[in-house]
């Protein structure tokens, strides 16, 4: 069980395409000339060459953005939903083309990559409706000839920064809703799919956004992201990913007490009960667990099941894992595709180690999937007599790794499923409404699930954790409130200086003494 997969070598076709960066509308090369490659991860093939930006070129996007922001938050909110909306419109005929660079870039099976694009169409529509909405409030004032109001207001320039595991979906999370606002942004996405964000960004350029409202630099995070949440001139972050990375940009942040918003990891639980519907739970764990080669934010990497099902789920899980195939993504029949990169099948292996070292039982998987292609495949792993302080119930392996975990009775396995430092999201099985209805009430995370999987968020509603997986809602309403900050209107039209608090207290006072005039009169 000590098996370290190699360092393998890739594929560079003769012919390798050399994408830019966009600067202020503008198609460019990296100020350092330096490139970096993207690699197919199921069969190490080269795919293109990206830039390597640099904090100069991150400045050059920041700038072009600052510049931008009065032309773009002066457009009607209805007319930049309009650009949206023709967006989404090309985001939708791009689908089948952009699904399968998802999949070639990242790996996820090709009906996940057309799932991940669906989600960044749905993103955009929905917040193209928003142009003729984003709402403010009114209220009465508590003085006479005075109107009050709220209206939502953009920043300026907001950073974004996105992950490779859903390379279309998140940035449109983020994007999207940025932009609806009247905001201008950099968007930094991830090393490993920078071609689903260059296509993106050509999308945006085509669709009418105008010249410096989207910008985007690849490069590394430490110098181009750093520049990026650093400057005075950047207003918001928004991230996706490792929580390391996570605290490191709160503090980069915090001198210049910006608004930063955080999507981080979880360990997320399905929690089956023993009056669950365990055909039901089967196809939710298979899903949560195994879906995505477990690369989700929102996977289900613990099992938390009653005692007295345990024996026969696991049996029924083992036959499914069993008929699970890996393979390449664009293969209609792949179920399971690879890891992303070498790092990723590193760190797996090393939980598969560290989860039998602490004494948890392998019952299928644990080691690399050599039959199923070049690339960085990994067999779908169940551990099960895995106590819920062991490393592998605890840390985030982001990969296809599933650990059982037992409970005698609700009200422990809803102890262990908090028993973590994360709380993105958890599901239950049961056919118990008074079981369902306390875990909604008892665990601490964003979203719960009930006789569904811990996969499956829709746009239109809002999407974080608590504890350490997040500090933000995105997504829905919330991603508005994301990237725009309310103003609150006082509009007097008395003609006088009326004062707040003092004013309302002497007119009450004035109220009282007419009514005690009036009723010593009716003496
Ligand atoms: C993520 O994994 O970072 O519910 C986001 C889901 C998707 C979003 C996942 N709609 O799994």
């Amino acid at each position: 069980m000590s098996i370290v997969p190699k360092k393998r070598s890739v594929k560079r076709p003769k012919k390798v395409p050399t994408h830019r960066l966009f600067i202020d509308g503008k198609w460019v090369a990296s100020h350092s000339g330096q490139t970096f490659e993207g690699v197919n991860p199921a069969t190490l093939e080269v795919i293109g060459r990206f830039q390597q930006g640099d904090k100069q070129d991150a400045r050059a996007a920041i700038d072009a953005a600052e510049k931008a922001f009065p032309v773009w938050s002066g457009y009607p909110a209805p007319r930049r939903g309009e650009v949206l909306l023709k967006l989404a419109e090309l985001l939708r005929k791009e689908k089948e083309q952009l699904a399968r660079i998802v999949t070639t870039e990242m790996g996820k099976p090709i009906s996940e990559g057309r799932g991940d694009v669906q989600e960044a169409i749905d993103i955009t529509e929905y917040m193209a409706g928003e142009g003729r909405r984003l709402f403010g409030h009114t209220t009465p004032s508590e003085l006479r000839d005075k109107f009050c109001m709220t209206v939502r207001r953009p920043f300026g320039v907001c950073t974004l920064i996105t992950p490779w595991n859903f390379p279309t979906a998140i940035p449109a999370w983020k994007l999207m809703p940025a932009l609806i606002c009247g905001n201008s942004v950099v968007f930094k996405p991830s090393s490993d799919t920078p071609l689903c964000a260059t296509r993106m960004v050509e999308l945006c350029e085509k669709a009418g956004v105008p010249a410096g409202v989207v910008n985007m630099v690849t490069g590394p995070g430490g110098e181009v992201g750093e520049e990026l949440i650093k400057s005075i001139k950047t207003r918001v972050v928004s991230f996706t990913g490792h929580r390391s990375t996570g605290k490191r940009i709160l503090e980069l942040a915090a001198p210049n007490l910006k608004r930063v918003g955080l999507e981080m990891g979880s360990k997320n639980a399905i929690i089956v009960m023993d009056d669950a519907d365990l055909n039901l739970a089967v196809d939710g764990i298979i899903w949560g667990g195994y879906g995505t080669t477990g690369q989700r934010c929102t996977a289900a990497s613990r099992v938390i099941v009653h005692k007295a099902v345990k024996e026969k789920l696991i049996r029924a899980l083992l036959m499914r894992i069993k008929k699970l195939r890996l393979g390449q993504g664009l293969s209609a029949s792949t179920d399971v595709g690879p890891l992303v990169n070498e790092p990723a099948i590193q760190k797996v292996h090393g939980y598969t180690q560290i989860g039998l070292k602490q004494g948890a039982k392998l019952l299928c998987g644990g080691k690399p999937a050599k039959t199923a292609g070049p690339g960085f495949f990994y067999e779908p792993t169940l551990f099960t007599n895995v106590a819920p302080d062991m490393r592998i119930a605890q840390e985030e392996i982001f990969g296809p790794t599933v650990s059982i975990i037992e409970g005698k009775n609700l009200r422990e396995l809803i102890d262990i499923c908090n028993g973590v430092e994360y709380g993105l999201v958890n599901a239950v099985y049961t056919s118990s409404m008074k079981a369902a209805f306390n875990v909604i009430e008892k665990v601490d995370t964003g979203l719960t699930y009930i006789n569904s999987s811990t996969i499956g968020s829709e746009v239109h509603l809002p999407f974080g954790g608590s504890k350490q997986s997040g500090n933000t809602r995105e997504a829905g309403i919330e991603g508005i409130h994301e990237f725009s900050e309310t103003k609150t209107v006082y509009f007097d039209y008395s003609g006088r200086l009326q004062k707040a608090q003092i004013e309302a207290a002497e007119l009450k006072k004035q109220e009282q003494k007419r009514k005690g005039q009036k009723r010593k009169g009716k003496k």
